[in-house]
């Protein structure tokens, strides 16, 4: 590891963190990737809210959830009254992992060590934000942020917690959303959703 990712990162800036994410090479997925996604969203924000990795849109505007996953949080989100601007969004894995086929490049899901190599980043992330609640969206975000990443399906709605004691609301991711190929499956899916969110609204009034 080279010393500056030794060191633990200033506490008092998202922009010198940035700086130091992007050489880092931790994993090896700095390698195939355009450049290094951290969270964005305001230093006070009272949520943080947590997806997988950047997708391949993510990866080229080196922005958190700005491609179809993104926009459909956006939509539910706003349908469930939570404010996106107000939420630090994020990643547990900071770059895209992916396979070329063709001109496209195909999402692959990042590993257990890819997951632990890259809480580091996470865990600054949170340190600088210090959330009241952070919106686990996913099994890789709830294995990063809890410790267990199984059993989503059963866990979503529920409130369990990081290792310091912040509350982790954990949910489905909305890429899933996107996934399902049965109509009646997906509107199912979409209502607990958009339920999980107005929860985290409801909870930060
Ligand atoms: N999916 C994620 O988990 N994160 C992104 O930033 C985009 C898609």
């Amino acid at each position: 590891l080279r010393m500056d990712q030794q060191t633990p990162p200033p506490a008092d800036d998202l922009d010198a963190l940035h700086r130091q994410a992007a050489g880092c090479e931790r994993c090896a997925l700095y390698r195939d990737a355009t450049q290094v996604v951290m969270g964005e969203g305001p230093r006070d924000a009272p949520l943080m809210v947590v997806g997988e990795q950047p997708g391949d849109q993510e990866d080229l505007a080196g922005r958190p959830f700005v491609g179809p996953a993104g926009q459909l949080f956006d939509r539910i989100a706003e349908e469930a009254g939570l404010d996106r601007s107000r939420a630090f969004v994020t990643n547990a894995v900071k770059h895209f992992k992916f396979t070329p086929r063709g001109k496209r490049r195909i999402h692959q899901k990042p590993d257990a060590g890819e997951v632990s190599a890259c809480r580091w980043w996470l865990d600054a992330e949170r340190e600088l934000i210090r959330p009241r609640l952070i919106l686990a969206m996913g099994a890789t975000a709830a294995g990063a942020l809890t410790g267990r990443a199984e059993g989503i399906m059963k866990r979503r709605g529920t409130f369990e917690a990081t290792g310091d004691g912040t509350p982790v609301l954990l949910t489905l991711h909305p890429s899933y959303l996107l996934r399902v190929p049965n109509e009646q499956a997906k509107a199912a899916a979409t209502r607990d959703f958009r339920g999980d969110l107005a929860l985290a609204a409801d909870w930060l009034r």
